[in-house]
């Protein structure tokens, strides 16, 4: 019997319309273009600006435009896995809202939690129920509203981060195509160097953790910088050499988008030129869960079929990940 994989059949994003670029983060902390630019690679972020709308409203829409791309009824989703750091609530889960926003009822849906590594995360649980034969379509969406956990004082974290979303459609292909390989990995010892310490269960919400900005994103950079270069390097390294890859068989890396020096890092260390590394972050900086979605989205006319993609991310936690898929359309 040939062995089931989950391809990946379709992708779509969504991003907010509203551009922040890196002038009008000039008018609001001491910063420059320049600054900005030559640290991170980031010009310009989406901003989800309407009042009301959280996360689940952008991975709705990128999940809406997945499906109408693919002509694919909502009714025939098995399963939908939602990776966010930015719920719109603590509960119930944003995978359920985005279920509800669509009309799909009476199947499992639930969120994962690994920061920038979500998506990756998603992307292997998805691929198992799908590999074991449970599942026949399984979603898996990466959404975050960062500008909600921004401090829009503090110039060290608000220029890195902006809004989206990306959503893939999972399904059984026998053909050797899809998820080939993944590795998730993650260690608490880095969780006070990038966390969001208020609302949760040890610091509720009260007027001390306001009065303290707990609820904005607090983050060592350089502690965060290092262990994401070493992590996404080494994590990339061990997937070639497991699956026996030299960087002349790998067609693009998808590299998670923090910091344009991390993913030039990882390049280095793999072996595979720039030209062959997907990268958006001057439009969209950081939007944590979203960002490799989003570049599968924006490169999709690009990618031929069977060719070797590594995915690799680092993020909050510590976590990190790695997935080797061969694309299948
Ligand atoms: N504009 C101007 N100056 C600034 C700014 C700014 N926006 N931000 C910081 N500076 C200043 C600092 O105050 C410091 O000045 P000082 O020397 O006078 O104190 C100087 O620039 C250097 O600061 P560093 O923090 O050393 O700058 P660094 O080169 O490390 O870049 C950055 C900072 C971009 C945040 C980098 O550390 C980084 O990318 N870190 C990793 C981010 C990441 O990968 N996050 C993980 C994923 S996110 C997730 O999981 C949610």
């Amino acid at each position: 019997m040939k062995q089931v994989k989950a391809s990946i059949s379709g992708i779509e994003g969504y991003v907010p319309d509203y551009i922040l670029t890196n002038a009008e983060l000039e008018t609001l902390v001491d910063t420059s273009d320049e600054w900005i630019v030559s640290r991170t690679g980031i010009k310009e972020r989406r901003i989800l600006k309407e009042p009301g709308l959280g996360s689940s409203h952008m991975g709705a829409r990128a999940v809406k435009g997945l499906l109408e791309k693919t002509n694919t009824d909502p009714a025939e989703i098995d399963l939908l896995i939602c990776a966010t750091i930015t719920p719109d609530f603590v509960f119930p889960s944003t995978a359920n809202l985005i279920c509800d926003q669509l009309g799909i009822r009476n199947i499992g849906s639930f969120d994962v939690n690994a920061a920038c590594s979500g998506f990756v995360y998603g992307l292997e649980l998805g691929a198992q129920f799908i590999e074991t034969g449970k599942y026949k379509k399984v979603v898996v969406v990466g959404t975050d509203k960062m500008s909600a956990v921004m401090d829009y004082t503090d110039r060290r974290t608000c220029i890195l981060f902006g809004d989206g979303a990306g959503a893939v459609l999972l399904e059984p292909n026998e053909e050797g195509y899809g998820v080939i390989d993944t590795l998730i990995r993650s260690d608490g010892v880095g969780y006070n160097n990038l966390v969001q310490r208020g609302g949760g269960s040890r610091f509720p919400a009260s007027h001390e953790t306001v009065d303290a900005r707990m609820h904005f994103l607090h983050q060592d950079g350089q502690q965060v910088f290092k262990s994401a270069v070493r992590n996404m390097a080494d994590v990339s390294a061990e997937m070639m050499e497991r699956n026996q890859l030299s960087h002349d068989d790998i067609a693009w890396l998808v590299p998670h988008q923090a910091n344009r020096r991390i993913i030039e890092a990882t390049a280095n260390r793999m072996g595979v030129g720039m030209d062959k590394v997907m990268m958006n972050i001057a439009h969209y900086g950081n939007t944590t869960a979203a960002t490799i979605p989003l570049c599968l989205w924006d490169y999709e006319k690009q990618l031929k079929k069977g060719d070797n993609l590594i995915f690799s991310a680092f993020g909050a936690g510590f976590t990190w990940a790695s997935a080797y898929v061969k694309w299948a359309y």
